[in-house]
């Protein structure tokens, strides 16, 4: 187990967001401004390699047995519950050696995806074939600078994925139902986390932490997690009062110097999506406020993605969490 080294965490705990932004203040005046470097953690040390032993590994509820090394194929998706989804199209199952890894690796076969990446289940095809094509031509990147962060993953396989690969993925996960994954839950103080990539996990000290203005993501079980286990519950910590506010915004969005339009507007009154606005309803709430981070900083910016920085750029922090929060609460 890796414990907390880094000491941008230990300032994120006592000043969440005046320590994060002076860390991230750019060196020239034209580089945009991060958003806080909480919300896209990127671990502590090296990942450990997978476990080559050839003890078979097992999960709760699931008939599987796969070892670690197995369990991490990229070309052959370790399907820990079969029974879940129909049978998975050559691109989601096992992608294409050497650069498409399947898309159900990271997405996972049914489709409800990780805090880390995207849940992908119950979205419009045509969105999905938009999004793939805009990481491909770099109009969806990241807000962070730091290398290795979900974008360029996303990049790396959108540039190699032929338009048949991503048809066939689009249209099978655009059939299956979404799921939620993440309990919100509101709290000032919340267990002592450790940073992973993209998400948080308990620390195996114990102990606690303020949670400040922040939202946090945490896998309640990191070995399942690792393992890609699809039913591994998450829960999002936010601040006290969140969702309610949240809930306010969605159905009236912000007035003032900034406005920005009802999210139920666009989204639909329950936020399950309608016409090019995406369902956000009971999807990750890291995910969401990546995204809502990312439309305010330009970094998503194609023609669609236009209603959507108008409306994040006259989001404050503490609306983004709150947002998220309601969306994330929400049945999908
Ligand atoms: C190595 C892991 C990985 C693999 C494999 C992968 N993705 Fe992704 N995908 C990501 C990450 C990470 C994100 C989130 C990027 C971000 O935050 O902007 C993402 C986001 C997406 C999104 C955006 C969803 C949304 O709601 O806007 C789509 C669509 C998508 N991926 C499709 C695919 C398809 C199709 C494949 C297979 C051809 C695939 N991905 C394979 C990691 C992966
Ligand atoms: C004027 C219409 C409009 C309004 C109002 C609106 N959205 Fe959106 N939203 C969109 C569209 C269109 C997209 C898809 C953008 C794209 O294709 O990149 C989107 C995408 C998103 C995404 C990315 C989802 C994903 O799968 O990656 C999030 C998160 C989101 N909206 C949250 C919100 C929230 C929260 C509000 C209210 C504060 C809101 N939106 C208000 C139109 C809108």
């Amino acid at each position: 187990m890796t414990f907390l080294r880094g000491a941008t965490l230990i300032l994120a705990a006592v000043s969440p967001l005046s320590a994060q932004m002076q860390r991230a203040a750019p060196s020239t005046s034209s580089a945009k401004p991060e958003p806080p470097a909480w919300a896209m953690p990127l671990g502590t040390g090296a990942p450990a390699a997978p476990d080559d032993s050839v003890t078979p590994r097992r999960i709760a509820g699931s008939t599987a047995a796969f070892t670690e090394l197995r369990a991490h194929n990229r070309y052959d998706v370790a399907d820990w519950y079969p029974e879940s989804h129909p049978a998975m199209p050559e691109a989601v199952a096992r992608g294409r050696r050497p650069a498409v890894w399947a898309c159900g690796y990271c997405h996972l076969p049914d489709g409800a995806g990780r805090p880390e990446n995207a849940a992908l289940a119950g979205l419009p095809e045509k969105y999905i074939i938009r999004q793939v094509a805009a990481f491909r031509s770099g109009e969806r990147g990241s807000p962070w600078h730091a290398p290795n962060k979900p974008a360029d993953i996303m990049r790396a396989i959108a540039d190699s994925a032929t338009t048949a690969e991503v048809q066939e993925a689009a249209r099978y996960f655009s059939r299956l139902k979404p799921r939620q994954r993440a309990r919100v839950v509101e709290a000032e103080r919340i267990p002592r986390t450790r940073p992973g990539t993209g998400l948080y996990f308990l620390a195996a000290e114990g102990g606690e932490e303020a949670l400040g203005e922040r939202l946090i993501e945490v896998a309640t079980d990191a070995e399942r997690h690792e393992l890609h286990d699809a039913r591994v519950e998450y829960v999002a910590y936010v601040p006290p009062g969140s969702i309610a506010r949240g809930q306010e915004l969605a159905k009236r969005g912000v007035s003032g110097s900034k406005s920005a339009t009802a999210c139920t507007s666009c989204h639909g009154s329950k936020l399950r999506g309608a016409g090019p606005a995406p369902p956000i309803a009971g999807r990750s709430p890291s995910y969401l406020l990546r995204q809502l981070m990312g439309f305010a900083a330009g970094s998503r910016s194609t023609k669609d993605a236009a209603p959507m920085r108008a409306v994040a750029g006259a989001l404050t922090l503490k609306d983004m969490i709150s947002a998220a929060a309601y969306a994330g609460s929400l049945a999908p």
